[in-house]
């Protein structure tokens, strides 16, 4: 069977099947090859590259230059997966003209299919406008980074009956509004569940328990390659950081030691025209 590229509508046609979405996030050629070759479905390009990769303490301080940068090539190493490129900060909430300016560069100048914006009902509008400029919108819900401070956090969203009933009304406000797919981020389990069956859209779990009609983890933690902190939810799959520290350090110790470079890692001369060269 020949691999095709992910579509909004085969995503959809998953969650009608009852088939969960793998979505991981990749933030540079290599990374995109790696989920790509994996057969992931879709490559979010989150701005938590602004933690993982630049060394910020938050998402806040992401430019729009930054996540194009990333994007086109995360765009160069996928040919398979469905590209979700990640509006930052203030580059979607203040104006609305802005908003469809700015998504259309995560199309036009870096090759995404879509594009994913935070908040609930506050940002339909929003998510109307750059739907009918004919960009593909991606809703997040629950904890949503950017706006952490005014949360009081990093903290679980939708534990109170009235904040899980705010979370579902957010979620199907979002959908009229005509947003393709909702990420719901550090949801209790059953309200997480509650959220994606009353959806026709699916739901992308993060913290949010296995009833979500997908899951996606941010790439460093799942590598264990972000050593600052990591959150309940995650799974490592590996621990890459300590491994490049471990080799990283024996290649300074051979350098130092004068084992590297040994003779199979060097171009050895024509001796003919170094006789030539050393004797005049
Ligand atoms: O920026 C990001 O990586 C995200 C995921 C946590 C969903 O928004």
């Amino acid at each position: 069977m020949t691999q095709k590229k992910m579509t909004i509508l085969t995503l959809h046609e998953k969650k009608a099947r009852g088939e969960p979405i793998t979505m991981v996030t990749a933030y540079d050629y290599p990374s995109a090859q790696a989920a790509d070759r994996a057969g992931m479905d879709c490559l979010l390009v989150g701005d938590s590259l602004g933690m993982v990769v630049l060394g910020y303490d938050s998402t806040v301080p992401v430019t729009m230059d930054e996540m194009l940068h990333h994007c086109r090539a995360v765009r160069r190493g996928s040919q398979y997966a469905y590209l979700i490129g990640d509006m930052p900060f203030m580059s979607y909430q203040a104006d609305r003209a802005k908003a469809i300016r700015n998504a259309g560069r995560f199309l036009k100048e870096s090759g995404m299919d879509a594009v994913k914006l935070e908040g609930g009902r506050e940002m339909t509008d929003t998510v109307r406008a750059i739907g009918a400029a004919g960009i593909i919108v991606i809703g997040h819900i629950g904890l949503t980074p950017q706006s952490a401070g005014k949360l009081g956090g990093y903290r679980v969203q939708g534990k109170t009956a009235a904040d899980a009933q705010r979370l579902l009304d957010d979620a199907l406000a979002l959908q009229d509004a005509g947003a393709a797919m909702i990420v719901l981020e550090m949801v209790p389990d059953r309200v997480a569940e509650r959220i994606s069956k009353a959806l026709r859209i699916p739901t992308v779990g993060i913290g949010a328990g296995g009833g979500c009609d997908g899951q996606v983890l941010v790439l460093h933690d799942l590598l264990g390659m972000f050593e600052r902190f990591t959150p309940r939810f995650v799974k490592k799959y590996a621990e890459l950081f300590p491994q490049m520290e471990q080799a990283l350090a024996a290649y300074r110790d051979d350098v130092t030691a004068r084992r590297f470079p040994a003779a199979e890692h060097a171009f050895p001369v024509d001796e003919g025209e170094w006789e030539r060269w050393v004797t005049g």
